[in-house]
């Protein structure tokens, strides 16, 4: 196959000999499991971030879960948070029997708006989970303001910066980063979660292995807890990816400009927001939202770029109106209209650090055809 007919895959880690090599040493140390490795990537992880501590987890979903029972979530309570973010985000909540609160995004940055966060609290509501969508800082300041636990979901945003020049995660808010193979960097599967209280940490770190406080015996539990650790062989991929994590950066910026300059005469066609008043965001995906009221559907655009050898995917569908949501929570069509409009807009291209400039001109190309039906 030709590489102008070979298919454009969505998304594809880069990994390497320093990737293979790490995970070699570990196979032959014996010790694949609570190794020197782990605290190693958590410590590295920090410093990278400029975040007190780090505990590395079994996977974003697992550190959302360990970061909201740390900051007292339980049966019965509430956490307001965004409709349109990857369903865990959501369901992490539910683990724990207390009530996802949706309330709308923003339409620029596409993040939780903090006003209408305000609005849905109520006196059940224990903490507010703003999601960094796209990889685009939220509003962490004005979320600060409304005076409530906060758990960041910073799955999607390695690399992002704050205006005022924090990274994202290193406000000391429990802070939540994934390593699934489509990320910024990767451990496989994966996560950590970042903190600025030691307690947290020393909790998030009990529950992830078990229940087992630090200087416990193997088969001694104080707590409940999960297994929800990170191998020794994941970890030492983590290193080996943490140390070429700014090129990636870079590849994925400089991709990401490519796209928009290559899209920008396409009439209509939504793209994502430019960095705003010194917010910096880390690039995780390129998405598009098809123009408003084309005669195409999202899932006729999807189809028209596959027929043309693109991948693509319908990137976020509203979790609200997902069929658990609807069925649990009662959810309907027309509660959050920002969200639902984007959501039923929204195609994920091709992007990855890698990508060639002629990948997203063919890209650009297929797109155009399909919207202009040549
Ligand atoms: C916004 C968001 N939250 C949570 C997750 C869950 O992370 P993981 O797949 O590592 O469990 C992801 C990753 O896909 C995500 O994009």
């Amino acid at each position: 196959m030709s590489a102008d007919t070979q298919v454009i895959p969505l998304a594809q880690p880069v990994l390497g000999a320093a990737e293979e090599q790490a995970v070699l040493d570990v196979l032959r140390s014996g010790q694949l499991s609570l190794g020197p490795r782990v605290p190693a990537f958590e410590h590295a992880f920090a410093e990278q971030l400029g975040a007190t501590h780090a505990s590395a987890v079994s996977s974003g979903t697992a550190g959302l879960h360990l970061a909201l029972r740390a900051v007292g979530v339980s049966d019965g309570d509430e956490v307001v948070t965004s409709p349109f973010s990857f369903v865990a985000s959501a369901n992490t909540v539910a683990y724990e029997r207390a009530r996802p609160v949706f309330a709308d995004i923003d339409p620029v940055t596409l993040n939780l708006d903090p006003q209408a966060a305000a609005a849905a609290i109520t006196p059940r509501t224990t903490a507010i989970l703003p999601v960094h969508i796209f990889g685009y800082p939220a509003d962490m300041p004005a979320f600060e303001r409304l005076g409530l636990p906060l758990v960041e979901d910073a799955c999607e945003a390695l690399g992002a910066r704050h205006a005022d020049g924090v990274a994202v995660g290193a406000r000391g808010h429990p802070a939540v980063f994934g390593f699934y193979a489509n990320k910024q960097m990767t451990t496989g599967e994966g996560g950590m979660v970042t903190v600025g209280d030691a307690g947290v940490k020393g909790r998030i770190d009990s529950e992830r292995n078990q229940g087992r406080a630090p200087d416990m015996g193997w088969l001694d539990h104080d707590r409940l807890g999960f297994n929800y650790r990170l191998t020794d062989l994941a970890a030492a991929i983590g290193l080996a990816q943490l140390e070429r994590l700014d090129e990636m950066l870079t590849d994925r910026a400089r991709v990401a400009a490519s796209y928009r300059q290559a899209l920008s005469d396409i009439e209509g066609l939504g793209l994502p927001c430019e960095d705003q008043a010194g917010d910096r965001r880390g690039w995780f995906v390129f998405v598009v939202q098809i123009p408003r009221g084309h005669a195409l559907s999202r899932d006729d655009v999807i189809r028209g770029l596959r027929e043309r050898g693109v991948q693509s995917k319908p990137y976020l569908p509203a979790i609200h109106l997902m069929s658990f949501y609807r069925e649990t929570y009662g959810h309907r069509e027309g509660e959050f209209p920002v969200c639902e409009d984007v959501a039923a807009r929204s195609v994920a291209l091709p992007f990855f650090p890698e990508l060639a400039p002629g990948q997203v001109d063919r890209v650009t190309e297929a797109l155009r055809e399909v919207l202009e039906g040549s």
